[in-house]
């Protein structure tokens, strides 16, 4: 471990430590630890690496062939995907939470072509990381 002090103004350090008190951190290193990682995350996003993703949609389970479309879109790309879970939420509602691995801009395409796809209400990428350079 590398110790090193910031300077951060007064107010600035109050709002982290509610920050802190939100997120049930028992400490401020640990939650800088975690501001740098995403950050990390941010960077590996940015600069077009392997990542992982996971993609959450909530969509019309009546809206009629959304289901082959969103299938289509996930064979096209099925060296990518690692696992799908489909949940019947309730009787008009399924979820679809899809894991995806692969180049960040190819698995943020896919996301928004299936977010886009017409009888989604929700869909939400996740931008999580291989955790190899972290
Ligand atoms: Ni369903």
């Amino acid at each position: 471990m590398e110790r090193f002090s910031i300077s951060m103004e007064e107010d600035l350090v109050a709002k982290f430590d509610r920050h802190l008190e939100l997120r049930g951190y028992s400490n401020r290193s640990e939650a800088v630890r975690d501001l740098v990682r995403k950050a990390l995350i941010d960077d590996e996003w940015q600069a077009g690496e392997e990542v992982v993703g996971v993609i959450t949609l909530v969509y019309d389970h009546h809206q009629r062939q959304l289901q082959d479309k969103l299938t289509d879109i996930q064979h096209d790309r099925h060296d990518m995907i690692i696992s799908a879970t489909h949940v019947h939420l309730d009787h008009h509602n399924c979820l679809e939470v899809i894991i995806v691995k692969g180049e960040a801009g190819k698995v943020r395409e896919m996301a928004d072509l299936l977010k886009a796809a017409r009888g989604v209400k929700s869909g939400e990428l996740t931008a999580a990381s291989t955790g190899r350079k972290l």
